[in-house]
């Protein structure tokens, strides 16, 4: 359907929402003593309590009445079958198909994907074997002991994620480091104090034609070579690829037998299970890899199998609808408490935003409601310092997704006998109740609060939260925590009726940069700028670069 807002199912929830409104979370809570278990699902190892949103159970199936209204299972399936719905590139998208067993079967455009899949996955094994084991040295004969991902976008965020998530697996001694931006700062910060003999540099481009990360690979080059004090023959010892891109790898210098490949039918955003997981494959191994991929498997069956009314990824995506179509929420904040997961919300950010981030529905025809939800976040409790006050007292509706672990996988006493572990915790259970409960003016006022202050503590609640909890931050825990959003976005995208695989809107920037740098540099100082602010701030530029 394309104008999903005209929909029977559309006015029925906005119809129904009237009643949501009347309501609150303290009410519905003390009306069904059953609410919190009744609203809480297994998506395979998170157990995931929607029971703190503002829905009743006749929600929850107006919200799958929509997702059904919208084609979700058809797209879904079609997805997943390799049916080419990226429309505007004429692409499949089949990052499920990253994580299919080896003894799976799926032809696309005529190729069996899954031998594909495998045979990259079994390349990059050799190679990682080589590397943790010192079969595969530098050079000069040393061990590899460093690894630096030259990479941005989907090339950076996803690795440099999980390999923060998955610290504690990192077994063989080797440390992953990311350089993603053309601001010089990043790669000489990187490579400040790190030993060019021991360092190996994966340089991670879909389509190695990006500014950043080839000018960042060709400074490494520079850096290496120098400090080798070798010629160009060293480079094939400390540089291998990640790309589509044979051709340009070689353009660049690589040799190809150190490429590892993957397909144009994988988005960036959606690639970190992919050969773009190399860093996280030589940190944590390929056994540890192969258990973040049935991760992704365990979420992906759930999504294809589960009915609707309780299917985790869909309600998700459609609680995001709801708060932003109908409760005019303008975003979403992601909380993990769990310091592992600190880039999580980074990682979402692109994952979502550039996804969902569109007004054109597929049918070229402008969208007739808000679309792409703004995720951001920070991990708990830090967050709790810093922005939560807006969460808890001020004017928006901002739902949260709170991430937790039941097991650490470090501990540490603090100091008075409790575990650092179940301090953390605690304040993840507190706020989510803080947040959906509050505290009334005669709860403060019977504290002996002056009159005059109860209005500024009076927590009004009724704010929902979505909470995550799962038993420890494995690698299969994070594949499933991914495949959770990478579907929710899958979901949110089709009710929208947009293109969630495309991102047209990042290239026209490119192009102007392009046409800008000759200003930039003082080459020629009329190109590019055709406006007086523009035009103002380069002169302003060059004068204090003195060009
Ligand atoms: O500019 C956006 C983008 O195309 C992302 O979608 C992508 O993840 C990133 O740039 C990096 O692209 P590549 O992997 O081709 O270098």
């Amino acid at each position: 359907m394309n104008n999903i807002s005209a929909s029977a199912e559309w006015q029925a929830l906005a119809t129904h929402v009237k009643t949501l409104q009347e309501t609150n979370l303290r009410a519905l809570f003390d009306d069904d003593p059953g609410r919190g278990s009744a609203l809480t699902m297994h998506a395979g190892d998170l157990y995931i309590d929607f029971s703190k949103h503002l829905v009743v159970p006749k929600t929850i199936s107006l919200l799958a009445d929509l997702a059904r209204a919208a084609g979700v299972p058809e797209q879904r399936d079609a997805m997943m079958r390799g049916a080419h719905i990226n429309t505007t590139e004429d692409r499949a998208v089949l990052h499920t198909a990253l994580r299919a067993s080896r003894t799976s079967a799926l032809s696309v455009d005529g190729q069996n994907i899954i031998r594909d899949v495998h045979g990259t996955l079994d390349q990059m094994g050799t190679f990682t074997d080589a590397v943790r084991s010192g079969e595969f040295r530098g050079a000069t004969g040393e061990r590899i002991t460093t690894v630096v991902n030259i990479g941005i976008g989907g090339s950076d965020l996803g690795p440099a994620m999980v390999c923060g998530a998955l610290r504690s697996y990192a077994d063989a001694g080797i440390t992953a480091h990311f350089v993603s931006n053309v601001d010089p700062a990043d790669l000489i910060a990187t490579l400040d104090g790190l030993d060019a003999e021991s360092t190996l540099f994966i340089v991670a481009s879909k389509t190695f034609t990006t500014l950043e990360t080839l000018s960042n690979a060709r400074a490494a080059r520079t850096w290496l070579l120098n400090k080798l004090g070798t010629d160009e023959s060293a480079v094939a010892k400390h540089f291998v690829a990640v790309s589509t891109n044979a051709e340009r790898v070689a353009e660049f210098g690589i040799n190809t037998d150190n490429m590892f490949g993957f397909w144009d039918w994988v988005g960036g955003r959606y690639s970190v299970d992919s050969a773009i997981g190399l860093s996280v494959m030589l940190t944590i191994g390929k056994e540890q890899f192969a258990e973040f991929l049935a991760g992704f498997r365990i979420v992906d069956d759930h999504f294809r199998q589960a009915p609707l009314e309780q299917n985790a990824p869909v309600l998700l995506g459609m609680l995001g609808v709801l708060y932003t179509n109908f409760f005019g929420a303008e975003s979403r904040a992601v909380l993990p408490y769990s310091n592992d997961l600190a880039r999580f919300p980074a990682y979402l950010q692109q994952l979502t935003m550039e996804s969902n981030g569109k007004s054109v529905r597929l049918d070229g025809e402008p969208v007739t409601t808000q679309t792409g939800e703004i995720f951001w976040g920070e991990p708990g409790t830090n967050g709790q310092h810093a922005f939560y006050q807006l969460l808890h007292q001020g004017t928006r509706l901002i739902p949260c997704d709170f991430i937790g672990f039941a097991e650490p996988n470090d501990d540490i006493d603090s100091g008075d006998g409790t575990g650092m572990h179940d301090l953390l915790m605690s304040n993840f259970f507190a706020q989510t109740q803080v947040l959906a409960f509050g505290k009334n003016a005669d709860e403060i006022a019977a504290e002996g609060t002056p009159s005059h202050l109860v209005p500024h503590k009076v927590m009004p609640g009724n704010r929902p939260s979505t909470t995550i909890l799962a038993r420890n931050l494995t690698p299969s825990s994070v594949g499933q925590l991914i495949a959770l959003y990478e579907h929710q976005v899958l979901v949110q995208g089709t009710v929208w009726g947009i293109n969630p695989f495309d991102q047209w809107g990042v290239e026209l920037g490119k192009t102007q940069a392009k046409q800008l740098l000759p200003a930039v540099t003082g080459e020629d100082p009329s190109a590019g700028a055709a406006d007086s602010s523009t035009d103002g701030l380069l002169k302003q530029y060059r004068r204090w670069r003195g060009r």
